[in-house]
């Protein structure tokens, strides 16, 4: 199985995501650490690198992560490698797609950190996720709980220019290569509610390239959805402090429970 969201167009891919500034000041670690430790067993969905899942078994936690893309899961394996024996024992690591899969067993929670959702582009995909979750992944009172970006309207509506932007000025990789990031907006497929992106990966001025597809969603898309799985929203942040849900939140993190 390969993964076709762009992940692995490149074998420094995973390693260059995980040298991005701007994902590890995310401040969702904690957040989802937090729901980790209370639930104690957990499963996350599109696990890449181990970001979460690392900490998460750092933390104590038994989980297991799943994820599509052959590169990401590797590095995710080999740092799950370096953990002692104890927190390496309770971390398993699945390649499979979050749209199909079956683990033949059910966790008290789901997660699905960083936008992973926002890679399935089309309704069957993103019903098969939360069906199967919902199906055949949670106990009884279990929860899902995952974040999107809220859609920045003044953003989505500006002309696609081509221009490059810049969002990871240069850095020094531990290696002593120099790392730099820009993105360039390809596509605004408003019909689909699809921006087609790429990410331009600078290493010494090499660029590599990662294609990006992002869905977006509006509020209550998403609460249809999980409705049609058979889920109801017990809680919407607008942050990863536990923000309500306003005109300006950047995210939308939802807290959904199967419907009673
Ligand atoms: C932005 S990364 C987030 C990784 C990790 N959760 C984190 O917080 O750093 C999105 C991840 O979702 C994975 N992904 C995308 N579509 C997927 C699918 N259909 N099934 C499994 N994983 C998927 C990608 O391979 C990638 O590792």
């Amino acid at each position: 199985m390969s993964s076709d969201t762009g992940y692995d167009a490149d074998p420094e891919l995973p390693e260059l995501y995980d040298h991005i500034p701007m994902y590890n000041s995310r401040g969702d670690v904690n957040f989802y650490l937090d729901l980790c430790r209370e639930a104690g067993e957990v499963l996350e969905l599109g696990c890449g690198t181990g970001r979460v899942l690392v900490a998460a078994a750092q933390a104590g936690c038994a989980i297991t992560g799943l994820d599509n893309s052959p590169r990401m899961l590797a590095r995710c394996r080999a740092k799950v490698d370096q953990l002692p024996s104890l927190e390496r024992d309770r971390t398993a690591l699945v390649h499979a797609d979050m749209t199909n899969f079956q683990l033949a067993r059910r966790f008290k929670l789901v997660i699905v950190p960083f936008r992973p959702i926002q890679h399935l582009t089309g309704t069957r995909e993103q019903l098969s996720l939360l069906q199967c979750i919902h199906q055949h992944h949670l106990q009884p009172g279990g929860r899902l709980v995952f974040d999107v970006f809220n859609p920045n309207l003044a953003l989505l509506a500006a002309p696609v220019n081509g221009e490059e932007i810049e969002d990871t000025p240069e850095l020094t990789l531990p290696d002593g290569r120099r790392l730099r990031r820009s993105y360039r907006v390809l596509q605004k497929r408003y019909a689909d509610q699809c921006t087609d992106c790429e990410l331009i990966y600078y290493v010494d001025n090499r660029p590599i390239m990662q294609p990006l597809t992002m869905r977006y969603f509006f509020r209550f898309e998403l609460e249809h959805l999980l409705a049609r799985s058979g889920f109801e929203v017990i809680a919407l942040y607008g942050g990863f402090d536990a923000e309500p849900f306003t005109n300006d939140s950047a995210e939308m993190i939802f807290t959904a429970v199967p419907q009673q």
